[in-house]
């Protein structure tokens, strides 16, 4: 297994709270998604992928509650949930085209990882906050997969809001499906896209 990234510092251990770099600058402002129709293999090893989702785990987490988890799925797993996917669907009456879609959903990549939103109820923390936790981890898995030479792609679709499809996640109660993020090589160079406007966006507080 090639280790990419430098190991956890040991517990304790001060760290730097900044780190120029101007790789990661290019990286972020040059970052791309994969468009969904043209990924493909190869994808990361298992070896790999258990790093980039222990990297994709660093995130700013209110009371350290690590409110979320992941649901691999590769090989023959992704055609399996599809299976499933599409048994949902067939049994809804829907049409033939959408079934197939949805059995052929997870193959559109060669690793598919599900990140879930799995908040504690403490009490005191905002699910709120403990979502936005997932959401950065879905982002940070993205990052690190395109530092690592994998393209991404960060997806919800239907089996991220559908009852059924959690099910057959396993979801529990209060999870949700922050991302489906599906991983691989681009088989096309994404053009850029627009971006927003940033002087409607930006504003100075002025009392
Ligand atoms: C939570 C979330 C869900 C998304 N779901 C979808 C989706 O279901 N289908 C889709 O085409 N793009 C979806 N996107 C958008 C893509 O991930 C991607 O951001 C978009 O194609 C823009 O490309 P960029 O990441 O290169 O800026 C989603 C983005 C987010 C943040």
């Amino acid at each position: 297994m090639t280790k990419r990234f430098p190991p956890a510092p040991p517990l304790g251990e001060p760290m730097l709270a900044v780190r120029p770099s101007a790789e990661a600058r290019t990286l972020l402002a040059l970052r791309r998604s994969a468009n969904k129709q043209f990924m493909g293999p190869p994808g990361p090893s298992p070896e790999d992928l258990d790093e980039l989702l222990q990297i994709a785990a660093r995130v700013p987490d209110h009371r350290k509650l690590a409110p979320w988890r992941f649901v691999v799925f590769e090989g023959e797993a992704r055609a399996r949930f599809g299976e499933g996917l599409a048994a949902i669907r067939a049994g809804r009456g829907d049409p033939e085209p959408e079934v197939e879609t949805a059995a052929k959903l997870l193959l559109r990549a060669p690793v598919v990882v599900c990140v879930i939103s799995s908040p504690v109820n403490d009490g005191r923390t905002p699910i709120w906050e403990q979502e936005l936790s997932a959401g950065a981890v879905c982002y940070n898995l993205l990052l690190a997969a395109n530092a690592s030479g994998w393209a991404g792609n960060w997806l919800s679709e239907w089996p991220a809001f559908d009852a059924d499809a959690g099910k057959l996640l396993g979801l529990e109660e209060g999870e949700r499906v922050a991302g489906f993020i599906y991983l691989g090589t681009a088989t096309m160079a994404p053009p850029e896209r627009p971006r927003a406007d940033m002087a409607e966006k930006i504003t100075r507080w002025e009392g």
